[in-house]
């Protein structure tokens, strides 16, 4: 707080700068900049997708809607969602929202509160530990452990100890950013059977089931949970779909859930852009074969990154087997924003430090892969001086 102004609630002057953002203020100017500190590629959304919104625009699609959505969108997304997981998923589960992290947020309002915790899988995207901050609960860490071969491993007894009766959500991103780490189905089963019992929401974040190596997609609850389950599924076009500066995203929840999530959409944002959901259309119904060539690019551009790492002595990582994203350790590495600010400034290569996803990502870094081959190569090269 500053001298004699009011105050703001505790928790939200409380709330972290990311360190993300710390390395890229201190980065931004280089004169050689190659970034890969933030979460999304150099390719540009599809033509198919913009037309699908020039069109919109043209037809005056420029209005207030359904604030859970367009009809047609909602109709699309549940149509898409029945074809990847193979179940009934009526539209009345189906709501749009302004992003996936839009749709985190609402999610954690709704069921989390002061005197709640959400326990989550760390390391993790700091977006989620602050929604839940942002409501006035507690957000309890359970760290994925990481094994001798540089992945990542869950140990559900470890997370099952550590929720209590004040635990309202498990949170799950798989593919996880930044590990890459992905839940396979026995885990799917034996979380789902926990959450039952214990009447805690399994809130799964779902943005990175299409980016997954040598697998079509990420296991999900959505493949056998009845309607009525407890989970909540979150999603976005920003990932698959090349759509990060759109602002558009989905969840799927039990029909009764969405009915409040309903209101909270018309809180919070009022809903996505009108053009940008019939954008979101053409993305569901015509983006197969992009995501397609997407995943096979993303494949070339991790076998590269991962091999060219692993040739540094200092360096240990493993192949994730989704999302797009190398978390590598490296020995003696010390304080992580330091060195990734060193890296920027002496090199331009934009990275994010470990301990941005907590403090299990102390000796880490991430650097996100979705970039042209030519790209990456000229960052390994001009990284190896600082990892040899
Ligand atoms: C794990 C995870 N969830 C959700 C999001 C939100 O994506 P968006 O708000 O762009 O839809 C991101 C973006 O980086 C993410 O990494």
């Amino acid at each position: 707080m500053t001298n004699g102004a009011a105050p703001l609630r505790k928790e939200i002057e409380e709330l972290a700068v990311s360190q993300i953002a710390q390395v890229f203020y201190a980065g931004r100017d280089h004169p050689r900049l190659l970034p890969f500190w933030f979460g999304e590629g150099d390719t540009p959304t599809p033509d198919f997708v913009k037309q699908a919104a020039i069109r919109a625009i043209g037809e005056d699609k420029v209005f207030y809607v359904d604030d859970r959505g367009i009809p047609p969108l909602r109709e699309a997304i549940s149509r898409y969602a029945m074809r990847l997981h193979g179940r009934d998923i009526a539209v009345d589960r189906v709501q749009v929202t302004a992003s996936g992290m839009s749709a985190v947020m609402m999610t954690m309002q709704a069921i989390s509160g002061p005197g709640d915790n959400v326990v989550y899988l760390s390391p993790v995207w700091p977006n989620i530990v602050e929604a839940v901050r942002i409501c006035g609960a507690t957000p309890r860490p359970v760290s994925l452990d990481a094994t001798p071969d540089g992945g990542w491993r869950l140990d559900l007894q470890k997370l099952f100890a550590s929720c209590d009766a004040r635990t309202r959500g498990i949170f799950v991103a798989s593919p996880g950013n930044p590990t890459g780490w992905m839940m396979d189905a026995a885990e799917i089963a034996e979380l789902l059977a926990f959450c039952r019992r214990r009447r805690i929401w399994l809130v799964v974040d779902a943005v990175y089931e299409r980016l997954t190596y040598g697998t079509a997609r990420a296991p999900s609850p959505l493949d056998v949970a009845e309607p009525e389950d407890p989970v909540i599924s979150l999603n976005s076009f920003s990932k698959a779909w090349a759509m990060t500066g759109w602002r558009l995203g989905w969840v799927i929840a039990p029909a009764w859930v969405n009915l409040h999530l309903r209101k909270l959409n018309q809180y919070n944002t009022s809903g996505a852009a009108t053009f940008v959901q019939w954008a979101g259309i053409a993305a569901l119904e015509q983006g197969e074969p992009f995501i397609e060539e997407l995943r096979g690019r993303l494949q070339r551009a991790r076998d590269l990154v991962i091999q060219g790492l692993s040739r540094f002595p200092r360096v240990h990582v493993a192949a994730p087997p989704g999302a797009f994203y190398a978390f590598f350790r490296v020995d003696g590495l010390g304080d992580g924003l330091a060195f990734a600010k060193e890296m920027v400034a002496r090199t331009g290569v934009g990275l994010a430090p470990g301990t941005a996803f907590g403090a299990e990502g102390e000796g880490y870094l991430r650097f996100c892969y979705a970039s042209s081959e030519q790209r990456l190569s000229d960052a390994l090269a001009r990284m190896e001086p600082m990892l040899r």
